[in-house]
């Protein structure tokens, strides 16, 4: 057995590595696409103020979540540039006849190894959900379904966050839906506290990881209400409960709906123009190393690992998909977006679906 103590060694020396060689070892042109993207905003994905940020939380967080690094003691052995290399090659090596496949490249988080990506990032899990059933379930209008439809164009979607080394992402996922929800009902626009629900929800697990549904059932179960999110900050660690008086103002919820939606994400598009941005678990293994397009290959359905807030579709192009808000920052994906193919169950992403009602 070895101690933790020579545990986080390995993790140390692993990470000072990567600091020099993440970029500087990587070739250029290897795969022009992602080369291309990746250099055009080679600042914003690589600045070494970025590494050097990312490894002294690395080392200072006690609220790292515990996992096994037995793992990472053979890896890291090897350089982490040239397994991030190998990585993108082989995720960007499917062709596509059009333009709209997925780019992966060289990110914020490439100095990581995968196994050290899941244990901090990927930290939802999913939940058996009823099959969605139109007739019984949830009503949605016969309006036939736009072709495009993004609640941000409504204004009523907040910015994107970014969770740090906080495996909350089923927090942020599901604040998300309910300030969204509020602003749509017509109240104002705004941050509601995600660190609320990951002190308060009982049933989860803070920032060691947490499931949506269970973090809905508790806010409808509690009727607790959410305070702003200026009255309640992120602190990136899970802490005490803090508990406000019954007159204090905040947002509960009327109640929320989750369902599985396989082979339905039609009906899935118009339950979310009928009640808003859909709180949603996909496998997010590959999302490591996004950079823009729409995802079509790379995750499955089943291995759900991380929460995000779908908020549109776009059925306009060859390739219809789902636009998904993510809790990594505005410099991950699209300005902290991602794209992911409508109507094949990618990623898992119509398995675990919660509408929410304000
Ligand atoms: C690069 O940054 C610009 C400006 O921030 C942005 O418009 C563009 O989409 C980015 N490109 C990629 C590949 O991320
Ligand atoms: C893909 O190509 C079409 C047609 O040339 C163009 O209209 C569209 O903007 C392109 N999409 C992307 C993501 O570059
Ligand atoms: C939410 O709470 C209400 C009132 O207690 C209850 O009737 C409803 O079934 C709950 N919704 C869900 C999805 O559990």
């Amino acid at each position: 057995m070895k101690t933790p103590g020579l545990q986080w060694l390995w993790l140390f020396w692993g990470c000072s590595c990567s600091l020099g060689s993440a970029h500087s070892g990587l070739p250029r042109g290897a795969f022009p696409g992602a080369a291309a993207a990746a250099n055009s905003n080679r600042s914003r994905h690589v600045s070494p103020e970025r590494h050097e940020k990312g490894s002294a939380a690395f080392r200072e967080d006690s609220d790292l979540p515990q996992f096994s690094c037995s793992t990472w003691e053979i890896k890291a052995t090897s350089s982490r540039s040239e397994e991030s290399l190998r990585r993108h090659i082989y995720l960007n090596s499917i062709p596509s006849s059009d333009n709209t496949s997925a780019i992966y490249g060289i990110n914020q988080f490439s100095h990581l190894f995968p196994e050290e990506f899941k244990a901090i990032y990927l930290r939802s899990k999913s939940s058996e959900l009823p099959l969605y059933n139109k007739e019984v379930k949830m009503p949605t209008t016969h309006v036939p379904l736009p072709v495009r439809f993004d609640w941000r164009d409504k204004h009523v979607v907040t910015k994107v966050r970014n969770q740090q080394m906080c495996g909350g992402c089923w927090a942020f996922s599901v604040v998300g839906g309910i300030e969204s929800a509020y602003a749509i009902k017509g109240e104002s626009l705004e941050d509601l506290s995600v660190q609320q629900v990951i002190d308060c929800s009982y049933n989860n697990f803070g920032c060691s990881g947490g499931s949506t549904v269970n973090a809905l059932n508790w806010l409808n179960k509690t009727q607790v209400r959410l305070v702003k999110d200026s009255e309640y900050s992120f602190k990136a660690q899970t802490g005490l409960c803090h508990y406000f008086s019954g007159s204090h103002a905040g947002v509960s919820i009327k109640g929320y709906s989750s369902y599985d939606f396989s082979d339905k994400e039609d009906e899935m598009a118009k339950v979310l123009l009928a009640y808003g941005p859909l709180a949603v678990i996909v496998d997010a293994v590959s999302w490591q190393d996004y950079l823009g397009g729409i995802i079509q290959h790379h995750c499955s359905s089943g291995e759900a690992n991380h929460a995000v807030l779908i908020t549109g579709f776009d059925k306009t192009g060859s390739t219809p998909y789902w636009i998904v808000r993510n809790s990594w920052g505005t410099s991950w994906g699209v300005d902290g977006y991602a794209f992911v193919k409508m109507g094949a169950n990618i990623c898992g992403i119509a398995d675990s679906v919660s509408a929410v009602f304000v």
